[in-house]
């Protein structure tokens, strides 16, 4: 069997089809895989590491925070400290932005946004977890980085990616030229290149969304969902249900078999749950260079304009096909005037 190529001789491989200084981007992506490897070694071990269960803190979002997911968060924040190519981090478990200012870090040029670690509430029935990533780069040359610089479209990422801690822990990123997946290989403590340029395939019968919701979904959704549970051997349906309730592991599993995943309005997240910076504009990168689709239910999400470093986001993520009809339902039976509306009026009178 040919040797695997690692991570490493990718990245260097595919370095030109990186704009700006060689290297830069390899180092950053570096970082992140050496911190990716510590938190895989503790979310394999957590039980026996005493941090499982709840750190008897709350994230800015009123979250409880797991003690993994400080953990995890303390670990890609020092990987990319170390690094020096990194002088923001936005990250979900802190409330204001970081600024790196250590020495080596000076004169870097990109900010990460970070969702640490995704699907924490699986972390203690031992579910599969992960890590989101997003790269941009600072717009000014040198000095404090303005906000503006920070709250850049989905469309400016330079790279995204994430990590899935499952059967097996796999890091899969893009630079905007494909997306490659590379699986960890304990052995050697490498990423090894495992799933070349992958696609997600144009349609699919799974569906993933929490239905414990459904009293107060947009009637768009609802009708989707009927939809898909609707007899037709023509079209293969009715569908699959699946929700792992881990957003990296759903999208995955969508981009690997096809399917599309919806996380909307709801009546505890009139503006949706997933946070536009660290976990709807990546994923939504992977998914478009991977041949698939990314929308609030109206407008793509690599459009959207951040307002604020955690702002909420309804998404509709996964196979063209089934994202196109979702699409459709939400525009006859949630037309989007109504459907602002109504977020804008909710959104006053409930905190996030
Ligand atoms: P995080 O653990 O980073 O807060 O993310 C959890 C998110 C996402 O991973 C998942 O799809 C969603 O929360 C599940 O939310 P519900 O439990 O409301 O379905
Ligand atoms: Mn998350
Ligand atoms: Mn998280």
């Amino acid at each position: 069997m040919a040797v695997a190529k690692t991570l490493g001789q990718f990245i260097i491989e595919k370095q030109s089809d990186f704009p700006y200084k060689k290297g830069e981007i390899s180092r950053l992506l570096r970082d992140l895989g050496i911190a990716a490897k510590i938190v895989n070694k503790a979310v394999n071990k957590a039980g026996l590491m005493g941090i499982l269960g709840e750190a008897g803190t709350q994230n800015v979002q009123g979250e409880n925070q797991k003690k993994l997911d400080i953990y995890a968060n303390q670990q890609f924040i020092s990987a990319l400290k170390n690094g020096g190519e990194c002088c923001i981090v936005v990250s979900e478990e802190n409330d204001d932005f970081v600024y790196i200012d250590s020495e080596i870090s000076k004169n870097a040029k990109y900010i990460v946004a970070i969702d640490p670690l995704d699907g924490s509430s699986n972390i203690d029935v031992n579910v599969s977890v992960g890590t989101v990533f997003s790269i941009y780069r600072r717009k000014s040359p040198a000095g404090k980085v303005a906000i503006d610089e920070i709250l850049q479209k989905g469309t400016e990422q330079l790279a995204s990616g994430y990590i899935i801690y499952g059967s097996s822990t796999m890091l899969v990123y893009t630079t905007g030229k494909g997306v490659n997946g590379f699986t960890l290989d304990t052995s050697i403590g490498e990423f090894c290149l495992s799933h070349p340029d992958m696609r997600i395939p144009v349609t699919g019968q799974v569906y993933s969304i929490n239905e414990g919701y459904y009293s107060h979904f947009p009637e768009g959704v609802k009708q989707y969902i009927k939809y898909c549970q609707v007899e037709d051997k023509d079209t293969y349906r009715p569908y699959t249900s699946r929700y792992i309730g881990s957003f990296v592991a759903d999208v995955h599993r969508n981009i690997i078999q096809g399917g599309i995943f919806i996380y909307p309005s709801t009546a505890q997240a009139p503006g949706g749950k997933l946070r536009l910076l660290y976990e709807c504009n990546p994923l939504a990168f992977i998914i478009e260079q991977a041949g698939g689709v990314a929308s609030d239910g109206y407008n793509r999400i690599l459009e959207l304009e951040p307002y604020e470093l955690h702002q909420r986001s309804p998404i509709f993520i996964g196979s063209r096909e089934m994202v196109k009809k979702a699409e459709e339902m939400m525009d006859s039976f949630s037309p989007q005037i109504k459907y602002v509306s109504m977020v804008k009026a909710k959104n006053i009178n409930i905190q996030p």
